[in-house]
């Protein structure tokens, strides 16, 4: 498949699943070099063979270029390449920012939008995320909208009222046909990072929450994952729930035998 075309996705019970990796900003280009070749030869040692298309990384911008060269050659579906943000324009005088379009020519298939730390070190907006989520559509390249609530937030119980603001808005200006399209990553805030992981049945109930906020159909269609301390050994209980098509790793993504470990785990407990 072309860089730009969209991630393979069946609807209804055939969602793909998707094993996604965000590096952060971690890594220099011969880093990146040696972890893909480490994930891409764990991953194709592997017997039965890991499906197309459900495993992805997201390197750092300058990544992409040594990411994409060292997967050159490879099965191009085996190790999906994708980018952590994005601005909504083609092209322009935003000094620091790179477009969708440019993701695109760097081979990107997905990008990550409205991550949390986003909105709370960059000024992300639930307005900015959806002008981003329109734009990747309209380009061919995958979003993955993140949403979640902080610890605040969950103790104040506004967890629901959180998730459907944030997934509203994502959607408000879709047609059910891209909003069946999306990936949403239900990443609750407390969870990032700090070793506690949410429960598989919260993480469940909160991807029944982000599907109700869509129509019928788009939310029969639309990918979610759960994204918060997923670990090797934790990955199978979130994988395992029906209404969890896969997982978004920050830290345990950045080994590239380790990541690849947690990926066939994870894709195996969503095959039984
Ligand atoms: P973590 O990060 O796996 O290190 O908790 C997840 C994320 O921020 O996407």
């Amino acid at each position: 498949m072309a860089a730009g075309a969209p991630v393979a996705g069946s609807p209804g019970a055939g969602r793909t699943p998707l094993v996604a990796g965000n590096w952060k900003m971690y890594k220099t280009a011969a880093q990146t070099t040696a972890t893909i070749r480490t994930l891409v030869s764990a991953l194709a040692a592997t017997s039965p063979a890991v499906p197309a298309g459900m495993v992805l990384v997201c390197p750092p911008f300058t990544g992409l270029p040594a990411a994409r060269e060292a997967l050159a050659g490879q099965d191009p579906e085996l190790v999906l390449l994708g980018a952590q943000d994005m601005h909504w324009e083609t092209e322009g005088a935003f000094t620091g920012e790179v477009s969708g379009a440019m993701l695109l020519d760097a081979g990107c298939r997905a990008v990550i939008i409205g991550h949390s730390e986003r909105r709370a070190h960059f000024s992300e907006t639930d307005a900015s995320a959806a002008r981003k989520v329109a734009a990747a559509i309209a380009l061919g390249l995958l979003p993955i909208v993140c949403v979640g609530e902080t610890r605040a937030e969950r103790e104040a119980g506004l967890t629901a009222a959180v998730l459907a603001r944030q997934v509203g808005r994502a959607v408000a200006g879709l047609d059910a046909n891209a909003a069946g399209s999306l990936v949403f990553a239900y990443e609750p805030v407390w969870a990032i990072g700090t070793g506690l992981a949410a429960s598989a049945a919260d993480a469940s109930a909160a991807a029944d929450i982000i599907r109700a906020q869509l129509t019928d159909d788009s939310g029969r269609r639309a990918r979610v994952l759960y994204g918060g301390s997923v670990k090797t050994g934790n990955v199978a209980e979130f994988m395992s729930q029906p209404a969890i098509d896969g997982v978004l790793v920050g830290g345990a993504s950045l080994d590239g035998a380790g990541f690849a470990a947690l990926a066939v785990a994870g894709l195996r407990a969503r095959r039984q």
